[in-house]
């Protein structure tokens, strides 16, 4: 395939034109000298992308000085730009980054666009999410259920997974979140959520499909902080949204003719509009798994996409008021994405935070101006850890301790650093803590520890290694010897207890939907299977995971796909549960790959640092009267 060049005005001539869509594409058209002889559906879906790119390229440059601020980057007189750029052909909108240079009359110069052919195999012959985001032909899901073509639970699965993708300008960008013909309100639900897709994406990267997962990164890259705002408020740079919505709109100034966009959604249209954080931390893990599965390591090394990680990042590791080495975060800021008491440090973001900072750190390209960003990620990685396993840690031994702990001890050595009273221990909780095993506690603030067993956070702390292998094979151990309340009859509870009573009342604010043993508030959640998988494969344990697998399968199918179940045993369907949630069908599928196949859950796992072990392990091991102190360790990490 050939390649175009273009040739783009000054900035200061592009920048006026930002608030003004059509001079802006009128301008980014006489920027781009684009390939002619594509038909006309092609052409209009090339004028959308320009339309997009357009906005989106003036938005990069600003952005770009900014990191060049804070990162310390120089470049001379080499400018910075996240330029997108659209080929046609293949009818494929790649986003391309690049360095534009000077040619020392003011003219940028672009970097020559990027073409590449799509698998025609993923087009929505097959059915799915047309680029309107509504469902196209290829066999309705009731079609599809009543197939007698259907010969498993699996064959069904994929039906269904494939069927929930969603198309931009005719080619596969995601999935939707759910597919419920039941249920006439859509809400949110026919939009494609970051987290959400990550079960989607991975079962395509290990079935080989990698274009779909390749599409997804490059798209949602484009949309990271794209200029929303909330009561005049913009989320901070490099803050992923939580979802997406592909768009048909009038194409401007034509009202025959229609275009794709792209809406993201940062929180400012969800239910609590709080801003997602644990978006960027899940790209990040899904762009490392795409570079192990696919061996395309092209992608993470993309200017634009290396920038993207370092955004991410720099929102995470900027300097605030905090003391913990945790991330700060608002209730609801992750998959409980309501007011649930996660707010403050929960362990669920620190957990994704500290596996996309161990991703991040082998993608990342060795360059003098990542050197300060990588030294704060270092040093956050050996604190975060440290802090997690030393703090979040609760065994019978450790609440043993909390139990004889001594308050108000003002001195740099206190045992009890967070001035935790013991009467704080729940009683539910002295029944309920195996004699063998242990778990990360959900959260963790001054006086006050937040007891409850958070699932994701602790399996994705043994996925991440953020958790010592004692501590990960305790979790196992405990979720082994809490088989009847955490699996039950469904897996997998999302919390454990739930709220009741006053403390529901108070700490939910009496919401509805998080009653007692229901929706985040301890109901079931099939999704976490996929993530149950990677544990219990990366500590060499399948069989915990095989036997959850199976439960599942009693009902799932026949169950059409909830999104949750309700009560303590995980026995009734969510009460307002959708159907055909795509996660519950992706999740159930990387489960059943990585069973088959329990070496590609390499694309998730993160192994830890020799050095670290040990340091670690004769902290952990230490009087905890000793003073703290970092001799251990053999590399220093200085700031
Ligand atoms: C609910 C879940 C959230 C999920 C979304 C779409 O809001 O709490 O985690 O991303 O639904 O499925």
């Amino acid at each position: 395939m050939g390649t175009s060049e273009a040739v783009l005005p000054s900035l200061s001539t592009a920048v006026p034109h930002l608030s003004h869509s059509k001079p802006c594409l009128n301008s980014l058209n006489s920027m781009l000298h684009l390939k002619s002889g594509i038909n006309s559906r092609r052409k209009r879906a090339l004028g959308y992308m320009r339309l997009l790119n357009c906005s989106r390229m003036l938005r990069n440059c600003r952005r770009v000085y900014s990191i060049q601020g804070i990162d310390g980057f120089s470049h001379g007189k080499t400018k910075i730009s996240r330029l997108e750029s659209v080929s046609c052909k293949g009818q494929q909108a790649e986003s391309v980054s690049g360095i534009t240079a000077e040619d020392g009359h003011g003219t940028i110069i672009a970097p020559k666009i990027k073409e590449f052919e799509m698998v025609e195999p993923m087009r929505h012959e097959k059915g799915g999410f047309a680029s309107n985001g509504k469902f196209a032909a290829g066999g309705t899901i009731n079609d599809t259920l009543g197939k007698a073509s259907i010969d498993s639970i699996e064959d069904e699965a994929w039906n269904l997974l494939r069927e929930s993708i969603v198309f931009y300008c005719g080619y596969p960008i995601g999935t939707i979140a759910a597919n419920d013909p039941s249920n006439s309100s859509s809400l949110n639900y026919d939009q494609v959520f970051i987290r959400d897709f990550i079960p989607s994406g991975i079962a395509f990267l290990l079935k080989g499909e990698y274009d779909i997962v390749r599409s997804f990164i490059l798209h949602t890259l484009q949309l990271q902080s794209w200029e929303k705002t909330m009561d005049c408020h913009s989320p901070g740079q490099g803050l992923m949204p939580a979802s997406f919505k592909v768009r048909t709109v009038p194409l401007d100034g034509d009202d025959s003719a229609t275009e794709d966009v792209l809406d993201p959604d940062f929180g400012e249209a969800a239910i609590g509009r709080v801003a997602p954080v644990d978006s960027g931390l899940w790209w990040i893990i899904l762009l490392r798994a795409y570079g192990k599965c696919s061996g395309d390591l092209s992608v993470q090394e993309r200017f634009d996409v290396q920038t993207g990680i370092k955004m991410i990042l720099k929102l995470c590791l900027a300097d605030g008021f905090d003391m913990f080495p945790t991330l700060l975060v608002t209730d609801g800021s992750c998959m409980i994405d309501r007011r649930m008491g996660i707010h403050g440090h929960p362990l669920e973001i620190q957990a994704l935070f500290y596996s996309a900072l161990l991703c991040a750190r082998e993608m990342l390209a060795p360059e003098d101006g990542s050197s300060a960003l990588i030294r704060a990620l270092n040093n956050r990685v050996v604190a975060l850890s440290f802090h997690i396993r030393e703090y979040y840690w609760i065994d019978m031994r450790k609440l043993n301790e909390i139990y004889r702990y001594k308050t108000e001890e003002y001195s740099y050595d206190a045992v009890n650093k967070f001035n935790i009273y013991p009467d704080q221990i729940p009683p539910w909780l002295v029944e309920w803590m195996p004699s063998k095993g242990g778990y990360l506690i959900g959260n963790l603030q001054p006086a006050h520890m937040d007891f409850r067993f958070f699932s994701l956070g602790n399996l994705w702390s043994i996925v991440s290694s953020l958790a010592t292998t004692d501590q990960s094979h305790a979790m196992l151990d405990l979720i082994e010897a809490k088989w009847s309340e955490l699996v039950a009859d469904m897996p997998f509870k999302i919390c454990y207890p739930a709220f009741e009573g006053q403390e529901w009342r108070i700490t939910t604010g009496s919401d509805p939907k998080n009653t007692p043993w229901s929706y985040h508030n301890g109901g079931s959640w099939p999704t976490l299977l996929w993530q149950l998988t990677v544990a219990c494969i990366k500590m060499n344990r399948p069989e915990i995971a095989e036997k959850a697998v199976k439960i599942a399968e009693k009902r799932i199918s026949r169950d059409k796909w909830p999104e949750y179940y309700d009560t303590k045993q995980g026995r009734f369907i969510g009460k307002q549960a959708r159907l055909f949630q795509t996660w519950s069908i992706a999740g159930y599928l990387v489960s059943k790959l990585l069973l088959a196949n329990p070496d590609a859950a390499n694309i998730l796992v993160n192994r830890e640092d020799s050095d670290l072990v040990s340091a670690f392990s004769s902290m952990l091991s230490a009087n905890p009267r000793r003073k703290r102190d970092w001799k251990g360790l053999k590399q220093k990490f200085i700031v």
